[in-house]
């Protein structure tokens, strides 16, 4: 036999060669959010307003109008979450905002979430909910509320019943976006 085909025949069979390196797993750290992921918040969101129905809002977020909303829930102490990868890549946001703004049903709230597309279906918003909940309780909110379109927000409808969420009702045609009616579903749940 010659020299190189000995060689050939050393590689190793499949079953005894090494593993290839594993793909980077799915890491990220949820915190608080400062004033600098506003514009990275403002990329996510608008993502939904020009392709989803998931909000009504139909114009992108302009940068000053998050801002000024960023900072009335930084004032009243109000739970403002970012989850962050390990590069520093912003993969999704969960906020509440008093209700009613900044009046007598300031303890009670709303919740908004929303993960970047390449985020979703991971176990993410499970984990991003959860430890606002916990933050919310903690900041003395007493009810939580959620406004959910009745079409194209299945997985937020579900998520956030397997929370406990209730629903309240619902409000039909609210909404008129990409040429169809919309309505809302609103679920609500008891913090304290
Ligand atoms: C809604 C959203 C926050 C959920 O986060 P997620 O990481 O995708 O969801 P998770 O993987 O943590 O799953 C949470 C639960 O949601 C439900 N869910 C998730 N994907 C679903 C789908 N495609 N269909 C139905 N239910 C689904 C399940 O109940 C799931 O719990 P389970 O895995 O124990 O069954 C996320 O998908 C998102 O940002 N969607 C777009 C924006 C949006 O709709 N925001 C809410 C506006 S009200």
């Amino acid at each position: 036999m010659l020299e190189e085909e000995y060689d050939q025949r050393r590689q190793l069979p499949p079953h005894l060669r090494p593993a290839p390196p594993a793909e980077p797993g799915f890491e990220y750290e949820i915190r608080p959010a400062t004033a600098e992921d506003l514009p990275n918040v403002r990329e996510i969101y608008n993502h939904y307003v020009l392709n989803s129905s998931v909000t009504f809002d139909e114009k992108p977020l302009t940068l000053v109008a998050l801002r000024k909303k960023f900072a009335v829930a930084t004032k009243l102490a109000m739970p403002y979450l970012v989850a962050e990868n390990p590069r520093g890549n912003l993969l999704g946001v969960a906020w509440v905002f008093p209700w009613q703004g900044d009046t007598a049903s300031r303890k009670v709230v709303e919740v908004s979430i929303y993960l970047g597309p390449a985020a979703t279906g991971k176990g993410l918003g499970k984990v991003l909910l959860e430890r606002l909940l916990a933050d919310a309780k903690t900041a003395g909110i007493r009810e939580v509320i959620a406004v959910i379109a009745d079409r194209g927000a299945e997985a937020s409808i579900q998520m956030h019943k397997k929370f406990g969420f209730k629903e309240i009702g619902r409000m039909g045609k609210v909404g008129y976006k990409f040429d169809r009616w919309l309505g809302t579903v609103m679920l609500q749940k008891k913090l304290r």
